[in-house]
């Protein structure tokens, strides 16, 4: 038994139609209904316009929902972007931040995912806090100085009070929807140097952040991943899609 209740998070990204996310959300109801225990937590994070939907669906179920992303600001003149408020009118239990997708293709640095995760705990959301290293990183020798330096930006905003409820995310950019995943053994590796430095800040905090793995997480290797001692859940992009491969990583866990 694991000191902290395993999470599992499906991140949808940019996929998803009315019709085929209620295909989706209703295979995951039915599929967790026949589970004889939910030994984790389980959250669905959908494209924006679909949190109602979300909501409408899963309000009723131990299934929680929240969004990819979310603004730095509190609310004004900031066109297309969307407020933490805006994801608690909906029900969201969580954000993710600082996704490597957003780092890259929006160019969001270190200090903006620093302060969107203080927002979302502002709100009283759980920011999922997404950090990982490039391939060309990792081959350099950059794998910890650079999760080090994406987690410092947020520690250093945080107290302690607030580190306690964060959900760290390891997903190494090399791993992510390309198939290939980290051993369990890599994964550890950076998730301990990980729960490290958050013990830098306060070790009892540190010990209560729950650290997912995230990059090709799939029903056949996540039992591996998932009994390393720091991996406490996982981030899942492709097998979140499809209800049966989400569910064989839930009952991994
Ligand atoms: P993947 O995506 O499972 O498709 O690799 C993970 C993620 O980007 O969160």
């Amino acid at each position: 038994m694991k000191q902290r209740r395993p999470l599992i998070a499906g991140n949808w990204k940019m996929n998803g139609s009315l019709a085929a996310n209620q295909v989706l959300l209703t295979g995951l109801l039915d599929g967790v209904a026949q589970l004889a225990t939910v030994a984790c937590d389980v959250v669905v994070c959908v494209p924006f316009p679909y949190l109602a939907q979300a909501q409408a669906s899963l309000q009723d179920s131990v299934i929680k929902w929240g969004a990819q992303d979310v603004s730095a600001q509190e609310v004004g003149a900031y066109t297309g972007e969307v407020a933490v408020s805006m994801l608690r009118d909906f029900g969201c239990g969580y954000a993710i931040v600082g996704h490597s997708e957003r780092r890259s293709y929006h160019a969001e640095a270190d200090a903006l995912v620093a302060q969107k995760t203080l927002r979302v705990l502002e709100a009283g959301l759980t920011p999922i806090v997404c950090v990982g290293e490039t391939l060309q990183e990792r081959k350099a020798g950059l794998t910890e100085a650079t999760v080090a330096r994406q987690l410092n930006a947020v520690l250093a905003v945080l107290n302690t009070e607030q580190l306690a409820k964060i959900v760290l995310a390891y997903e190494p950019v090399w791993a992510i929807g390309t198939g290939i995943t980290a051993t369990p053994e890599m994964a550890q590796q950076v998730h301990a140097f990980l729960r490290t430095q958050l013990s830098g800040l306060n070790a009892q905090a540190a010990g209560q952040v729950a650290i997912l793995y995230g990059g090709s997480m799939k029903p056949d290797n996540a039992a591996a991943l998932l009994a390393m001692p720091d991996i406490d859940g996982g981030l899942i992009g492709g097998a979140a899609l499809k209800a049966a491969d989400f569910l064989g990583i839930v009952a991994a866990a």
